[in-house]
């Protein structure tokens, strides 16, 4: 380190005063770990991922990453999906599938998305691997002869019609925390409580809407209120963890914690690796978290063929992790929070030979416009339309969502504000900066980069700042303020901007061309710069650039030099970074959210029950016959109601009816309708409706006439 830092302030001594500063602060306060293994949620493998779960999680983990690596760390980058619990098999029972179709459907959807938004994850795994399968059990079983589980009988909710037992999102009821009538098993969505079935008020089955009846059964338990002070322990050693993530755990840890099953009374998942299981489960919550380290060997054994060595990543032990020097980080989503500070911890605690997480940077949720993302009521932007919609824009999104992420508070994803930052940051800012150096460079310099000469006072602050920006922006990143550390970049952007502004090179061409020379290298040192540390949030720009500039790498320490290019270096010129994202484009897409969310309330649309037996007495009171409508024509002052005369074939009556909305009065005269002709006579808008014409409702809401097959004498009965 000494002589690296040396051999940096010898090679740079304009530039490195703020740098060695920082640098000194942060080898004093922080030890660099040896290794990071980072994690992103297992996330369900029933349904495509969408902007909420990118920037709650996805993006942040990836933005961490990419910086990690740009600083040569050792990184594990691991992910995966979760196939199994009861959200598979419910989304399975929906779409009229095996839970495995579902989750082969959906693992590689959700796979090819990544892929494409450059999510750069080492491996994206399987929870139904046999790997995880075998270390889970593994995990389980020992546990189990550590007799790390209290094996217990209890009454459980079970579904008679269904014949089977009730876990997790199989019952919904009334939750006890908010009221809400559709709180699941496990969770009540509305108020954030984490739930167990025998909690919820008038519970129902999912599966048959039935009442559920108890019954015993047995199953073993992690009992975490043995570990409450341990727990506490870990918790408490981390005041630096984000306070919305403090608070759920402090929560808990008040409450007091409760001994929690581990095994489900389910089909689908991995079996108890115990005798006389054979309808038991593991829990997926203690399960899916272990696939972090499953999906960590899978890793190893694609690429050399073993997962030899695999406890590097996640053992304590020196002699297996060599140094016990790997530092753990969860990225996840709010809702996941408990599970992987208390619920994994735990498990792992018991187990004995793992570490722990050093940080678990969980997000709030983002919202979008104005509304809650909800996969049921297709209110969301999904990534794999996304990129379809807009191809070749990763980056576009990965910046939006990054700018906006909901780090401390809920955020809100609107389309207006994805054009405007598209537009006046991404391309205003960020893509004009680089352009002008680029399109400067082909003009006056022949498009290579030129000689810097004597400096200036501007140039020399502009270069000092430039110095200043790699620390600050890491000093960011390596808290988990992403949004901060894009506000950096877009001032080392902004920076570019002013310093053209204020020298003005197309001016200084026609009497000082080495001035321009001079400039010019520096606006290019800048680009080059911001190529590398904005490659975490704009990988696929920073790609380009690199090549623009012919830069073999993007490594953190080379940025802030004023040599990254060397004298003489080909620029080529390339396309526009980023375009402008038009009107229309936008407001297509809000034309198509709400498209969607009205298909699917079509779609969600249930024919009405039957009504209660009546018998042909009641029927028979009813007098429906055939009638003519001769004239139509709107109520004053009313929207919704014609005023409509038929002829009865006895004699003409008049009726109101609420059609005006769905037919022009001119449009139904000569009709024959089906009319209720001895309704008792009602009186609106201060006059007298005799009797109803009667409609079907079809699923949108549009109302339509019942009538005769062919044309009937007027009054012909209806019986
Ligand atoms: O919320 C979810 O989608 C869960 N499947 C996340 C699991 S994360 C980890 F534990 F695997
Ligand atoms: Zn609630």
């Amino acid at each position: 380190m000494t002589f690296l830092l040396i051999s940096h302030v010898v090679k740079y001594p304009l530039w490195k005063t703020s740098y060695l500063r920082n640098f000194h602060r942060h080898s004093m306060s922080n030890k660099v770990p040896k290794r990071y293994t980072v994690t992103a949620a297992l996330i369900y493998a029933n349904g495509p991922i969408h902007i909420g779960h990118l920037a709650g999680c996805y993006i942040p983990a990836d933005i961490y990453v990419r910086y990690l690596r740009a600083r040569e760390r050792e990184v594990a980058f691991i992910s995966g999906t979760d196939e199994h619990g009861v959200p598979i098999t419910i989304r399975a029972k929906n779409e009229g599938m095996t839970p495995q179709q579902v989750v082969d459907k959906y693992y590689s959807q959700i796979d090819a998305s990544f892929k494409e938004l450059g999510i750069s994850f080492d491996i994206y795994s399987r929870t139904s691997k046999p790997i995880h399968h075998e270390t889970a059990q593994g995990i389980f079983t020992k546990l189990y002869d550590k007799n790390g589980f209290v094996e217990e009988t209890t009454e459980q909710y079970y579904d008679e019609q269904a014949q089977q037992f009730l876990a997790d999102r199989y019952i919904v009821g009334t939750c006890p925390v908010c009221s809400n009538p559709n709180a699941y098993g496990d969770q009540c969505e509305k108020c954030g409580s984490t739930l167990s079935p025998l909690e919820l008020i008038d519970p129902r089955s999912t599966l048959s809407g039935s009442k559920p009846v108890l019954k015993s059964t047995k199953n073993w338990f992690l009992p975490l209120d043995k570990m409450q002070t341990e727990l506490e322990q870990y918790i408490g050693s981390h005041p630096e963890w984000k306070t919305n993530v403090l608070g759920q755990c402090q929560s808990w840890l008040k409450d007091g914690l409760k001994p929690r099953a581990m095994t489900r009374d389910l089909d689908w998942g991995i079996k108890v690796p115990l005798p006389d299981t054979d309808n038991k489960v593991l829990y997926v919550w203690f399960e899916a978290p272990i696939g972090y380290i499953s999906a960590t060997r899978d890793w190893l054994i694609q690429q050399n063929g073993t997962d030899q060595g695999w406890e590097k990543w996640w053992k304590k032990d020196p002699e297996l992790s060599e140094d016990g020097e790997t530092k753990l980080v969860h990225f996840i989503g709010k809702d996941n929070i408990v599970f992987h500070c208390i619920i994994f911890p735990a498990m792992l605690m018991a187990e004995g030979s793992y570490i722990l997480a050093d940080n678990v940077p969980a997000n709030e949720f983002m919202n979008l416009e104005g509304d809650k993302i909800s996969t049921s009521r297709n209110w969301a932007v999904w990534l794999h339309e996304y990129l379809q919609d807009f191809p070749g824009q990763q980056d576009v999104l990965r910046y939006v969502l990054a700018a906006n992420a909901p780090e401390t508070k809920d955020s809100e994803f609107t389309w207006k504000d994805f054009q405007t930052r598209n537009n006046s940051e991404l391309v205003g800012i960020y893509g004009n900066f680089i352009n002008r150096a680029v399109v400067l460079t082909q003009k006056f310099c022949e498009g290579r980069v030129p000689v810097r000469g004597p400096l200036e006072p501007i140039d020399q602050q502009v270069l000092s700042e430039l110095g200043s920006f790699p620390d600050k922006i890491a000093d960011s990143m390596e808290h988990y303020r992403f949004r901060e550390a894009l506000t950096h970049i877009m001032d080392l952007a902004r920076m570019g901007n002013k310093y053209l502004a204020d020298t003005q090179p197309w001016h200084a061409i026609k009497t000082d061309p080495d001035r321009v020379n001079t400039i010019l290298n520096i606006a290019l040192q800048i680009s080059a710069t911001l190529a590398i540390v904005s490659e975490p949030v704009l990988p696929h720009t920073a790609a380009k650039l690199a090549t623009q500039f012919g830069m073999t790498s993007l490594l953190w320490k080379d940025a802030g030099s004023p040599d990254l290019l060397g004298a003489g270096q080909n620029i080529t010129t390339a396309s526009l970074l980023f375009e402008k994202i038009e009107d229309q484009a936008i407001a297509a897409q809000i034309q198509k959210l709400h498209d969607a969310k009205r298909q699917n309330e079509l779609e969600g649309k249930v024919v009405a029950p039957i009504k209660a037996e009546i018998q042909f007495e009641d029927f028979a009171k009813q007098d429906i016959r055939v009638v003519k409508i001769l004239e139509a024509s709107a109520v004053p002052k009313s929207k919704k109601l014609l005023k409509i005369v038929v002829d009865t074939g006895l004699e003409t009556r008049t009726v109101l009816s609420g059609i005006a909305e769905h037919f022009k009065p001119e449009d139904i005269i000569g009709q024959q309708v089906l009319y209720l002709a001895n309704l008792a006579p009602r009186k609106m808008m201060g006059m007298e409706s005799q009797g109803m014409i009667l409609m079907a409702e079809d699923r949108d809401g549009s109302l339509r006439f019942i009538q005769p097959s062919a044309p009937v004498w007027q009054g012909a009965t209806v019986n």
